[in-house]
């Protein structure tokens, strides 16, 4: 994982040193980001020699190699240890006047701010509404610990423990493991009309699909979204709207087959009416109205094989709503993924409707040989569905 590290001015700043180590002996890259005030507190020569890597805190050297926006794009994930009532303050109004501010503007990797000062400066109402806000944001600002301060007073102020900080940092890092792959995720639930204003259609609404796009986003990759019968605005996604399976299929002939790495959570109709009314099905004084249904491809079975023959290195991922439980859905879900030609299916029971519209879900990703239950939101259900991914060899 590329792990960037600021430190800030106060005195805990000397315990970034067990940090950086900590993370470097993990294995991980690491790039520190001191701001000039911490330099008072641990020397730079300290931090090379850790993290292996030249120490940048100026943002006028080097101006050439536009170091802030390198390093915001370079980093999986950002940590800040300690973090001064400054430097809360400082980000909570977007000030950039050091390397560190720019960078914590620019980047788009998660940041964990870990603030240590003396109590009456944690608990000032000024800091209160600074960690509110930067919380509002989206930024994980973690609590001090109760202890010594520097002064030989004691309180709630203190640096959390070095092991802690790396631990949570690792839990929100983002792996950029798909930058340069093309992703195509089809979410939402088809409609089949039976005439001008009524349709066949299902509960699906999209969630998991979003959350499988914000995930391939946040890892690099480039998506594209087939969203059935559910918004979703981005500027940074293709979008295709569609509402029937067949302006499915119509959208799938003009995008083509040509991604890395296919997930469908979309619900589709499995029947629709032979025929469409043109106008509104009026009651006809009979008590009974019969709709002749006919079914529809299975568009992931033609996925899988359209994809596979342009890249076989492709991976399919399907999902298989189920109304059973625990064996059963496990091996109902291995017969889907193999009847469809899959790597991967999401099993999830549907009993009373359980897993629609809801931010979480209890799924068992059932690989050809191995099978991984998870339950969580489905952001991180998301998550876990691009780690098995890459993950798929330990799952055969
Ligand atoms: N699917 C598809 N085309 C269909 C039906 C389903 O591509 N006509 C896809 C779904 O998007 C999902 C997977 O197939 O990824 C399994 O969907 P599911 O509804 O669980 O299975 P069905 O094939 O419809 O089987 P059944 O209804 O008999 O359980």
């Amino acid at each position: 994982m590329r792990i960037l590290v600021g430190i800030t001015g106060g005195i805990a700043a000397f315990k970034a040193a067990e940090i950086v180590r900590e993370f470097t002996e993990l294995g991980h890259d690491v790039r520190v980001v001191p701001t000039p005030n911490a330099l008072r507190f641990i020397g730079a020569a300290t931090l090379e020699a850790l993290s292996h890597n030249p120490v940048a805190s100026e943002l006028y050297s080097d101006v050439a190699d536009v170091r802030h926006i390198e390093l915001a794009q370079w980093a999986e994930a950002i940590l800040v240890a300690p973090a001064t009532a400054s430097f809360l303050a400082r980000t909570a109004a977007g000030v950039a006047d050091d390397l560190l501010g720019n960078v914590i503007l620019a980047t788009a990797a998660p940041i964990l701010i870990a603030p240590a000062m003396h109590s009456e400066m944690w608990t000032n109402k000024a800091t209160s509404s600074n960690v509110a806000l930067l919380r509002s944001r989206g930024l994980r600002v973690i609590e001090p610990g109760v202890g010594r301060l520097t002064g030989g007073d004691s309180g709630v102020g203190r640096l959390p423990e070095a092991d802690q900080l790396v631990r949570e940092t690792l839990a929100i890092a983002v792996p950029k493991d798909l930058a340069g792959k093309k992703v195509l995720i089809i979410a939402g639930g088809t409609r089949e009309f039976i005439d001008p204003v009524r349709y066949i259609g299902n509960r699906s609404s999209g969630k998991q699909g979003i959350a499988l796009v914000e995930e391939a986003t946040a890892r690099g990759a480039t998506v594209t979204l087939i969203a059935a019968n559910f918004r979703y605005d981005s500027s940074e996604v293709v979008v295709e709207s569609v509402q029937t399976t067949a302006d499915l299929l119509n959208a799938l002939e003009e995008i083509g087959f040509g991604f890395d790495v296919i997930v469908m959570p979309a619900a589709v109709s499995d029947f629709k009416p032979e025929s469409v009314s043109n106008s509104k099905i009026k009651k006809s004084g009979s008590s009974t109205l019969d709709l002749h249904l006919i079914e529809n491809p299975d568009v992931i079975s033609m996925i899988a094989r359209s994809a596979k023959a342009i890249n076989s290195g492709s991976v399919i991922v399907g999902f298989a709503a189920e109304t059973a439980s625990g064996g059963n859905l496990e091996a109902l879900g291995q017969e889907k993924m193999t009847r469809k030609g899959l790597d991967l299916i999401v099993a999830n029971d549907v009993s009373n409707g359980v897993a629609f519209d809801v931010d979480d879900n209890a799924v068992s990703i059932i690989g050809p040989k191995k099978v991984f239950n998870f339950s969580g939101s489905k952001a991180q259900i998301a998550k876990t569905i691009f780690d098995s991914i890459n993950k798929l060899d330990s799952l055969s």
